[in-house]
């Protein structure tokens, strides 16, 4: 699949609506978390660098239709010392913009068009505007106005950020050097089915943990105490197994736990073996033994893809063992050269960043639902869009 690519628009002196994905987490007015926007900067500087009048447009949460003071995107443009907007359909400022020059727009989703890809709304973001640059990877899974709708009424092209994503997920998912081992974590297989299925017909051995791995090893007959699982996935789980056995990939379920009495960050760490959870017990970590396993299995690795946390990782230490041994794992295995490793997920990158090894991995996604869908090999919407 080839896509228009912002390296063949002519963007000088013309205006450009950008689409980032700034979806960041913001608590009392402070950006926690600034990945996504430093990983949009490339495109942004390159726009204007070329002369371009670039107007920067994002969502951040979920406000459905309403405006939220909350959810507003004034706090990124304050970090990114550029001029804000308060209206993302106010267009009184265009005329004064140079070459070169940047604003950012306010959160689309404060008008409900945006989710419901409206038509009325996609015209309406349009209008002033000579072109369209999508690099909001994280949000292309989506067919809102301003990622599918706008295509309509601009000529699109794809940014920097997309581009790279699209180049990196490809590689692994179409020419992966073997052994490839997938690690999958999360709370729920649920929302990870496709994605499972996916992983286990391509990869020599899939690794799955957490929560998710509870109800692996539910569905094996194994006792899971007072914990969180999916009893309904238990004919999920045991077709993922069947696929999981017809391509010959092993499937690695936790061997034992981090248990708690209680479901709390202070809780006393117990280690027990998954044959051994106690009626009482809540599992909120993968056990030692389970982090000794995956230790060695990053010894034959070539390959490493991982999404989503084993345990209560959020928490900090001692339940977010198992998450942090093994970003650090990954990390020195892909220093030292002898692995390729992809990451994706919000939780899986907070996780990184936790331990300082967020630089080391080969490649970090900056999708989260995007990141799955395209690794299951899904046709993203936004994407497809841009093909030529
Ligand atoms: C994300 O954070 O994964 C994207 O920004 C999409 O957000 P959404 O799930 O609210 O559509």
């Amino acid at each position: 699949m080839e896509i228009r690519s912002v390296f063949e628009a002519d963007v000088r002196s013309k205006y450009v609506l950008l689409r980032d994905d700034f979806n960041v987490q913001i608590v009392d007015g402070e950006i926690t978390e600034t990945f996504r926007i430093d990983a949009s900067m490339p495109t942004i500087k390159y726009l204007m660098e070329q002369g371009a009048r670039v107007v920067i447009c994002s969502h951040l949460g979920r406000p459905k239709g309403k405006k939220d003071p909350e959810l507003s995107l004034r706090p990124i443009a304050e970090y990114m010392n550029i001029p804000f907007i308060g209206d993302c359909l106010d267009k009184s400022f265009l005329s004064n913009m140079k070459d070169g020059d940047v604003v950012l727009l306010e959160n689309l989703r404060f008008y409900a068009g945006e989710e419901e890809n409206e038509d009325t709304f996609a015209k309406k973001l349009a209008q002033g505007f000579d072109l369209y640059v999508n690099d909001a990877f994280a949000v292309s899974h989506r067919a809102a106005a301003s990622i599918v709708g706008i295509a309509k009424y601009l000529p699109s092209f794809a940014g920097i950020l997309l581009e790279k994503e699209i180049t990196n997920l490809t590689k692994i998912m179409e020419k992966p050097t073997h052994p490839l081992i997938a690690f999958v974590g999360g709370s729920k297989v649920s929302t990870k089915i496709g994605v499972l299925k996916k992983l286990v017909s391509v990869a020599d051995k899939i690794v799955i943990g957490g929560a998710m791995g509870t109800t692996f090893n539910f569905v094996l007959g194994l006792p899971v105490g007072d914990s969180l699982y999916e009893e309904s996935m238990a004919d999920t789980a045991l077709e993922i197994i069947n696929i999981a056995k017809e391509n010959n990939c092993e499937v690695l379920l936790p061997l034992d736990k981090g248990v708690g009495k209680t479901f709390s960050k202070d809780a006393i760490r117990i280690n027990r073996d998954a044959d051994d959870i106690h009626d009482d017990d809540v599992i909120m970590d993968d056990g030692e033994k389970t982090i000794m396993r995956n230790k060695e299995l990053l010894k034959d690795a070539k390959t490493v893809i991982w999404n989503g946390t084993f345990g209560m990782a959020e928490w900090g230490k001692p339940w977010a063992r198992a998450s942090f041994e093994l970003a650090q794992d990954i990390a020195h295995f892909t220093k030292t050269g002898k692995i390729e490793s992809i990451v994706g997920g919000g939780d899986t990158v907070a996780a990184l960043n936790a331990c300082g090894v967020f630089n080391d991995m080969t490649y970090v996604s900056t999708g989260g639902g995007a990141f799955l869908e395209f690794i299951e090999g899904k046709s993203l919407p936004g994407i497809k869009v841009l093909e030529k």
